[in-house]
């Protein structure tokens, strides 16, 4: 079976020395909420974390804005929080401590508004968006706004009775392996958990606490630790026009940029989408491209399709070199001078959104990071255990989920690309029978030996993540495969694939892309999509992937910016917040 088990049985198999019985998830998101309902079901003791008030992940809208992030942005082991830990001297837990928080900055920092926007609906039709057991309410159309996502994710929580076990308002600061008993090598894991109430609304009352588990989902997502590249000027830039300069993840509403020239750093889906929000009310608009493409080719693809949605009153404009120093007396940001890589300087914005995207963070695994540039501190930071590095990809994992040398430490949601809900499900269900000894991994040998397959296949970094809908396909259809084969054997029910409506509605999902940006579909060569149509007819021959390959290509020359340029110290960013 690709990717899993080698029909010439040339490996072993991970074995359990004692079996799982409880498990934490981090995280009630549309990965973490699956797992819990899975894992619950198949008879595990489970426990969620979620920093949040509610179930939902980061699908939410919250009028709030983020603190300030760092320009440029800190390194992923802190990217996405510094993790806080029981007071020094702590004898025994739990611990609580309240501090006055008039401004709300502790509760802000400790769970951040999520990055969604008042017009922000989902690029994947809902069909595709869909949990197990737990269909749209009827009549639900393929785009709807966040609001109805969000209920819906919630409502999945309620019904499946996943609050019963779940504590809110509670960030995992720290994950550690304990050691086995002499003699066993399988770990337990000790959480570090902080809940954080308000006390009258002016002061943050922490508590912290820990609990074991023999084994962990880490759902917490990878739209928490913002991406800012590391340009010079950009941190006096950001420091003088705090609120002019903001992150994507700081966009809220397109009314805010009526009658001001904007630019807009990046061409990716916030780029372009916030783009499209706010040319019909901005004076002028720009947007920073890439210089060079890098990646597989559908990724280009993806790429050049998004230069092609730039909305008719706005131009691009090559990468920044500098943002030039300040003399002091600027009135406002208008008058800042930015040198572009084609040498020419240009000036006349009023507000700069940065949408370069995010770094994979996991700063409750502290262990497990190492900062590009930094020593190594921990034996978990090898090149055979560590987890991240410059950010952009998780490492050492199989199939984006088991972690390699310890398969009691799993992940889910890492994969990009994919209508995220259905296939962090069956994600979710491999863990879950793998847990349960319903189906089997390969030793580590055989772990290994797939990782470096799949490295050699994809590339490493971010493409380890990417999937693309033919990846997509394929993973589902193995994963299926591979848990219908193994529960044939040890004794577990068949999981469904992908249906019919899913494949057909996933096919056309470009089309469907188009006319949601309001774009005709013909000018593209897409499949013109309708919910109902669809949902009866079978698409027309025009898939995807053809109207992709239709796509014009530009430059293919590999061009990195490694997120790991920014190599400012962890540790001094954390003692200075
Ligand atoms: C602006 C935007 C638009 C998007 N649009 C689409 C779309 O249209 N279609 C689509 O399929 N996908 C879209 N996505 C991707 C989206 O992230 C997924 O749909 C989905 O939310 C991923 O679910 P998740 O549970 O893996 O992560 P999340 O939704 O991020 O949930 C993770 C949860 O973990 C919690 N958490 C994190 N760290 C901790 C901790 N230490 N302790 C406790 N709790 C923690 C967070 O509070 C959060 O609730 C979009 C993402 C963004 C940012
Ligand atoms: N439902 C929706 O409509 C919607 C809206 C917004 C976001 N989203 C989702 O949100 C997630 C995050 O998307 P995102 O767009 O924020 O992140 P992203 O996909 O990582 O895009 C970031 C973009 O910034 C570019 N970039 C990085 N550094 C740059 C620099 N120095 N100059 C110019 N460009 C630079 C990147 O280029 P490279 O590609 O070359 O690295 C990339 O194109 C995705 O899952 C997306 O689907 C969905």
């Amino acid at each position: 079976m690709p990717g899993l088990l080698r029909q010439d049985g040339s490996h072993g198999y991970y074995t359990f020395e004692r079996p799982v019985e409880s498990v934490a998830v981090v995280g009630a998101g549309p990965s973490g909420l699956p797992a819990a309902r899975h894992l619950r079901d198949a008879g595990f003791k489970v426990r969620v974390f979620e920093r949040q008030p509610y179930a939902g992940g980061t699908w939410t809208f919250e009028p709030d804005l983020p603190l300030q992030p760092k320009y440029p942005s800190v390194p992923p082991s802190i990217g996405d929080f510094v993790p806080s830990l029981p007071p020094q001297n702590t004898e025994q837990l739990p611990v609580e401590k309240v501090q006055k928080d008039a401004d709300k900055a502790e509760r802000k920092e400790f769970s951040p508004p999520n990055p969604v926007y008042k017009s922000l609906t989902n690029n994947v039709p809902t069909p595709c968006m869909e949990f197990k057991d737990f269909p749209w309410p009827e009549g639900t159309t393929w785009h709807v706004s966040h609001s109805e996502i969000s209920k819906y994710i919630q409502s999945y929580a309620v019904h499946f009775g996943l609050n019963e076990f779940t504590s809110y308002r509670t960030r995992v600061e720290k994950i550690e392996q304990l050691d086995p008993p002499a003699g066993q090598s399988q770990p337990k894991w000790r959480l570090t958990l902080r809940k954080v109430e308000d006390v009258e609304g002016e002061s943050a009352k922490s508590t912290w606490w820990t609990e074991d588990f023999d084994a962990v989902v880490v759902a917490s997502g990878h739209y928490g630790a913002v991406y800012i590249p590391k340009i010079e000027g950009v941190s006096e830039w950001a420091e003088r026009w705090k609120e002019e300069i903001i992150h994507s993840r700081a966009y809220r509403s397109a009314e805010e940029y009526a009658g001001v020239n904007v630019l807009i750093v990046g061409t990716g889906t916030s780029g372009v989408d916030i783009a499209r929000d706010i040319s019909p009310h901005v004076d002028k608009l720009w947007q920073i491209r890439k210089n060079e493409f890098h990646g597989p080719d559908h990724y280009q693809r993806q790429r050049t399709f998004q230069l092609k949605m730039l909305p008719a009153n706005g131009e691009h404009l090559p990468e920044i070199k500098r943002f030039l120093p300040l003399s002091g007396k600027e009135a406002s940001l208008r008058e800042g001078k930015i040198e572009l890589t084609d040498g020419r300087i240009v000036d006349g914005f009023d507000r700069i959104i940065f949408a370069t995207g995010y770094q994979y963070s996991v700063p409750f695994l502290p262990d497990y990071h190492r900062d590009i540039g930094a020593p190594q501190t921990s034996r978990h930071q090898s090149s055979e255990r560590v987890l991240i590095t410059d950010g952009r990809g998780v490492q050492n994992l199989l199939r984006d989920v088991f972690y390699i040398p310890e398969p009691t430490l799993t992940f889910l949601g890492l994969s990009i690309n994919t209508a995220t809900f259905s296939f962090f499900e069956y994600q979710s269900l491999a863990i879950t029978r793998v847990f349960s000894q319903k189906a089997r991994i390969p030793d580590l040998e055989g772990r290994k030996a797939e990782y470096v397959r799949l490295l050699g296949e994809k590339g490493g970094s971010k493409y380890m993540h990417l999937m693309g809908h033919e990846n997509e396909v394929n993973y589902v259809k193995d994963t299926v495969e591979w848990l219908n084969s193994e529960g044939a054997i040890l004794g577990a029910p068949p999981i469904e694939g992908h249906s019919e409506q899913w494949m057909e509605v996933k096919k056309a999902l470009f089309g469907a892309l188009l006319k949601k940006a309001g774009l005709n579909p013909d000018d593209f060569n897409a499949t013109p999509s309708d919910p109902v149509e669809t949902k009866k007819d079978k698409p027309t021959e025009e898939t995807t992937e053809k109207v992709e390959e239709k796509v014009e290509r530009v430059d293919k020359k590999i061009g990195l910016d490694l997120a790991g340029d920014n190599v400012v110290p962890a540790a001094a960013v954390a003692a200075a917040a």
